[in-house]
């Protein structure tokens, strides 16, 4: 019976194998990563004010597979998909931007290595004047990236008409926006700003129900710049302010692949552009499947 233990090493490592060969939606497996250009994984590189380092990644520092000829290239970072830094110039300066939720901007106003948090603002509301609408929600995958404590909602009824024609209702006026709105995407009526400890009032007045106001809209602010804000002060264009000074989200390894090992064995893990687990990147540009053989460090 012991004679047969040896044969199981075998067997699994030919099962791990298998499973590691990681495939593209396309169905073609995707090209298997060997080695990599050591300059697409600076130990840290600046962004305005901002230091950039793994999980995050420069857009200028994604890398095609060499030799791979696919109609759609396979491209990879050295950094986790969704944490990609765009760096670009916004009033002469360079300052770094993520895109969540697909193509909605966001400016990226600190991000803290220790605290694996992230400090962002809508840039549209940056950019929006003093009495900026806010135009969407905040969506982002969760594969990388979660809401965190020190948000609070803010929430907008924007082009808001009264059921009964008549004059914003004297509980509500103190909510009303108070400042030069002015916004094709507001649409005309009176618009609202609401903070979690009044958003009774709103629905009390039914300003939830369908087409009582023209958008609905909710966004993450840090409490602590809220809490120092008062509602009168918010409605009169305050809440811009507020805006600015962004929400924190946290990141964190995503429990779902290989990533775990190979950052255990001081690699950092190459995801595809499709958010797929490409290889462990080692030291001296060689690629690790899962992790980083000591002969590799
Ligand atoms: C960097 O921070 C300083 C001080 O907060 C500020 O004056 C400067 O404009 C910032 N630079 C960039 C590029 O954002
Ligand atoms: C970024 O966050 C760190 C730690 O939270 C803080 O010390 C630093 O002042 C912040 N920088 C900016 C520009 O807000
Ligand atoms: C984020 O978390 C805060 C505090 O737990 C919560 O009030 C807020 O609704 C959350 N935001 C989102 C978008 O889920
Ligand atoms: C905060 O707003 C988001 C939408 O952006 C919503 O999903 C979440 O439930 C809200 N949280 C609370 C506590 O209302």
């Amino acid at each position: 019976m012991a004679a047969h233990l040896p044969r199981f090493p075998l067997l699994l490592l030919f099962v791990v194998l298998a499973v590691h060969v990681p495939a593209s939606s396309h169905g073609y497996p995707a090209p298997p990563l060997t080695t990599y250009d050591a300059s697409m994984c600076p130990a840290s590189s600046r962004c305005g004010n901002v230091s950039i380092r793994y999980p995050f990644y420069l857009s200028t520092t994604v890398r095609d597979i060499t030799g791979y000829n696919y109609n759609t290239p396979y491209s990879y970072s050295c950094g986790y998909t969704d944490l990609k830094i765009s760096c670009q110039y916004e009033e002469l300066k360079e300052t770094p931007v993520i895109f969540l939720g697909g193509d909605h901007k966001y400016t990226v106003l600190n991000i803290s290595y220790e605290s694996s948090t992230i400090i962002l603002a809508d840039t549209d509301v940056r950019f929006g004047g003093s009495c900026p609408a806010v135009h969407h929600d905040l969506s982002f995958n969760n594969l990388w990236l979660q809401n965190t404590s020190s948000n609070e909602n803010l929430t907008f009824y924007f082009g808001c008409h009264s059921l009964l024609g008549v004059a914003v209702p004297p509980d509500l006026e103190k909510y009303k926006i108070d400042c030069n709105l002015e916004d094709p995407f507001v649409g005309d009526g009176a618009s609202f700003v609401f903070t979690p400890d009044d958003h009774g009032k709103a629905q009390e007045h039914e300003l939830d129900q369908d087409g009582r106001c023209s958008k609905v809209v909710s966004v993450p602010v840090r409490s602590e710049f809220l809490m120092t804000s008062n509602q009168p002060m918010l409605a009169r264009g305050g809440y811009a302010e507020v805006l600015r000074y962004g929400f924190e989200l946290e990141w964190y390894r995503t429990p779902t692949d290989q990533c775990d090992s190979c950052e255990g064995s001081r690699g950092k893990c190459a995801y595809s552009q499709k958010r797929e687990f490409m290889g462990c990147l080692c030291s001296n540009g060689k690629v690790g499947h899962p992790d980083c053989p000591t002969c590799y460090i």
